[in-house]
């Protein structure tokens, strides 16, 4: 007999809903109830809101209702662990496991230490997991590298490249990245925190050098540098860009090294509107090296509602406790993997 795992959803934003109607679409698991608190989707049924889906399952804003008897419960609200850990607290205190894309969960230890303390020991008193995870953070800048360097009899350097086209992204992601302001308007929203800019490359490289055990003497990201447009055109959710404004980011982030005086590792985000190559790149230098690139990129809304998926079984078979990507059995697609296959 085979036995799904059972699922709620909890966000339905552009992310949301993407994770949402590809977990309804899943054999493996039954998506037992989607959860937001706008007021516009109260009642309105999946297939209404993303339609391509099939799936019946309606939007209501009653967490406490949906967290019964379920395995799994997705996170997808909000990039600041400090707003999403209610939602996790309480997903936690009901029995289930957590799997969220909230950036900042993906390696939370440094910059929320008593936090990430507290929902360990919450994860372990109720027996549950709690997994941060994302295609980026949680696969692209930080665990694609990490497995990267298991061949490697010694590694001196790291270079990640992430290089997209942010115009096939959701709206959210291109308005975080300050599409269509002015450059005084990105820099002052980037100052004033109104737009975030990517969130992740800290907690990327923090879980890279605690994967290899490597000291850094610093950690630091710089502000992010935005990208200007070269003619004017229309965003894919219609709004238009004028030459001269901004049409995305680049932001830079490196773990610096005493030994070799040099940068241990440098992440590297680039994302902007256009018709311009993409692509994902991992450089190793040690020995052996090692370069590899995905042409074209992953891309990163779709990538991260699969890596959700995909983590389902993951969540629910690991070891109690609050897991970073790095620290669970080797990810892979799991759309044939049963809770139970007795
Ligand atoms: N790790 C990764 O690789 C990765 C990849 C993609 C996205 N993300 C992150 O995932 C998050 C979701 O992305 P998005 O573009 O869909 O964001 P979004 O547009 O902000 O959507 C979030 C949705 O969640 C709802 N919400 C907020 N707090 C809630 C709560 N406590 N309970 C229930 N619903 C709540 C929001 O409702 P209101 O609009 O009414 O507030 C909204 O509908 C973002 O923070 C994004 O940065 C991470």
């Amino acid at each position: 007999m085979t036995i799904r795992f059972k699922v709620v959803q909890v966000g339905l934003g552009p992310m949301g809903r993407l994770i949402a109607a590809l977990l309804a679409s899943r054999d493996n698991i039954h998506l037992k109830s989607i959860v937001d608190i706008d007021p516009e989707l109260q009642g309105k049924e999946l297939n209404e809101l993303v339609p391509s889906s099939a799936s019946t399952t309606q939007v209501s804003s009653d967490l406490d209702f949906a967290l019964k008897n379920v395995d799994v419960v997705v996170v997808a609200t909000t990039s600041s662990l400090i707003q999403a850990s209610p939602t996790i607290k309480k997903a936690v205190q009901a029995g289930s496991n957590v799997v969220s894309i909230c950036e900042e969960l993906s390696f939370p230890y440094t910059l929320h230490p008593e936090l990430s303390h507290e929902l360990d020991s919450l994860a372990k008193q109720y027996n549950v997991t709690i997994l941060g995870t994302g295609i980026n953070p949680g696969y692209l800048m930080d665990l694609l590298p990490i497995v990267l360097t298991a061949p490697c009899q010694e590694v001196n350097k790291i270079s990640v490249t992430r290089m997209m086209n942010s115009s096939k992204r959701r709206e959210p992601f291109q308005r975080k990245i300050g599409t269509g302001l002015s450059v005084p308007e990105f820099r002052e929203k980037i100052d004033k925190k109104e737009i975030t800019g990517h969130v992740g490359l800290i907690q990327s490289i923090q879980m890279i050098t605690a994967a290899l055990g490597v000291k850094y003497s610093e950690i630091k990201e710089d502000p992010p540098e935005p990208v200007i447009s070269k003619e004017s055109f229309i965003t894919s959710y219609g709004v238009k860009v004028e030459k001269g404004q901004v049409c995305g980011l680049r932001s830079v982030a490196k773990a610096k090294n005493e030994m070799n005086d040099g940068n241990l590792v440098t992440l590297k985000f680039i994302a902007y509107s256009g018709d311009h190559d993409e692509y994902d790149r991992v450089v190793i230098s040690g020995i052996p090296s090692i370069t590899q690139e995905i042409e074209g990129g992953v891309h990163g809304d779709l990538g991260t509602a699969a890596m959700v998926a995909n983590l389902i079984p993951h969540a629910y078979n690991a070891r109690a406790g609050l897991h970073t990507m790095k620290d669970i059995p080797i990810p892979c697609n799991t759309q044939y993997i049963w809770k139970s296959n007795n």
